[in-house]
């Protein structure tokens, strides 16, 4: 039970103007940066990098306090405390961005949208991605950086070689509408959970599988209960780091540019390590043994390709013809 939480914090905050809440004379600003995952997943670890970074470029002046695995908030809660003030900063993923009523970040879930992850930096590096995140700002939300994770694996109690074996199948979605339809279009019946309620939802069978990125799916033991996998790589998760308008626009100009030259730097280093970090996940997936990896052959692929492309004209009018043709553009995507 978050809600308590959540109600607490905002009472303690009650009365004060920017989300730093009652803080003395000279004490540090204190940014409160809450997120779902492990301290062990790409983005744990820049999370951990851009708190080194600025409460050492700001020579203490800034303190970040890192809340991972959801400690403070699950997915939806995280957003509205951001929205209120009760945390400064966040790295969404970019599925769960529609309860804003932003759905135009639902692109990056469209099936095999990035041939590439050189094509994925085209889209989030350039207009696009400035483009996309400038929408948040009429929400009370400043978008700071993308950060990577990496394309997606399937899991299931079966193993899932043809869209066929997905059929009658109930996989846990992010909150997506989608990956809603990307499921449907596979014939399973997708449930979307929140990130903390995956594994023990796998566990007790509530869901027979899921997909998520290998680092996500090794640091919360989702291999131990799921008994197939398949590198499938059939779309792609990544995160917007934001932070509250209020709040980043009430800090003093100089520790504002101090803690974007932090994110920045944060940012690049999440780059190098994205995908080595899920190899090594991968890896010891693989070492642990209690689950079976399959890959697609070109024929597989194809066919699962054919299966989900229905998912594009579906969900261009939701998520904007003109965003979906602009990524598609710019990612080359066949
Ligand atoms: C999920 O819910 O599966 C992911 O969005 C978790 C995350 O933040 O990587």
């Amino acid at each position: 039970m978050r809600f308590p939480l959540l109600a607490a914090a905002l009472l303690a905050c009650a009365g004060f103007a920017s989300s730093a809440c009652a803080q003395p004379r000279n004490a540090p600003i204190v940014i409160k940066f809450s997120h779902v995952v492990a301290p062990d997943t790409p983005k744990g670890r820049a999370a951990e990098r851009f708190k080194t970074l600025a409460e050492q470029m700001s020579n203490g002046q800034v303190k970040v306090e890192v809340y991972p695995n959801s400690q403070l908030y699950r997915d939806r809660e995280e957003l509205e405390a951001l929205q209120l003030g009760a945390v400064q900063m966040l790295a969404p993923s970019l599925a769960k961005f529609s309860p804003l009523g932003v759905k135009e970040f639902e692109a990056f879930d469209l099936p095999y949208i990035f041939p590439s992850k050189a094509a994925l930096y085209a889209v989030t590096e350039g207009r696009i991605g400035r483009n996309l995140l400038r929408k948040l700002e009429s929400k009370g939300i400043t978008g700071l950086a993308y950060w990577d994770n990496g394309f997606k694996i399937m899991s299931a109690n079966k193993p899932l070689l043809a869209p066929a074996d997905f059929r009658g199948l109930r996989m846990r979605i992010q909150s997506s509408r989608v990956l809603d339809e990307q499921m449907r279009a596979l014939g399973a019946q997708p449930l979307s959970l929140a990130f903390s309620e995956t594994a023990p939802a796998l566990r007790d069978g509530v869901v027979q599988g899921t997909e998520n990125t290998p680092s996500n799916m090794y640091t919360q033991r989702m291999h131990e209960t799921q008994k197939h996998v398949t590198v499938s790589n059939h779309g792609y998760l990544g995160y917007a780091v934001i932070v509250n308008k209020k709040f980043w626009d009430g800090l003093p100009a100089g520790t504002r540019r101090i803690l974007e030259r932090a994110m920045a730097e944060a940012t690049a280093y999440e780059k190098t390590i994205a995908q080595r970090t899920n190899d090594e996940a991968m890896a010891a997936i693989r070492r642990a043994g209690t689950t079976t990896i399959h890959t697609l052959s070109p024929q597989q692929q194809a066919e699962w390709r054919k299966a989900m492309a229905p998912v594009y004209t579906r969900m261009e009018e939701r998520i904007g013809k003109d965003v979906v043709q602009a990524i598609r553009r710019e990612a080359g995507t066949p």
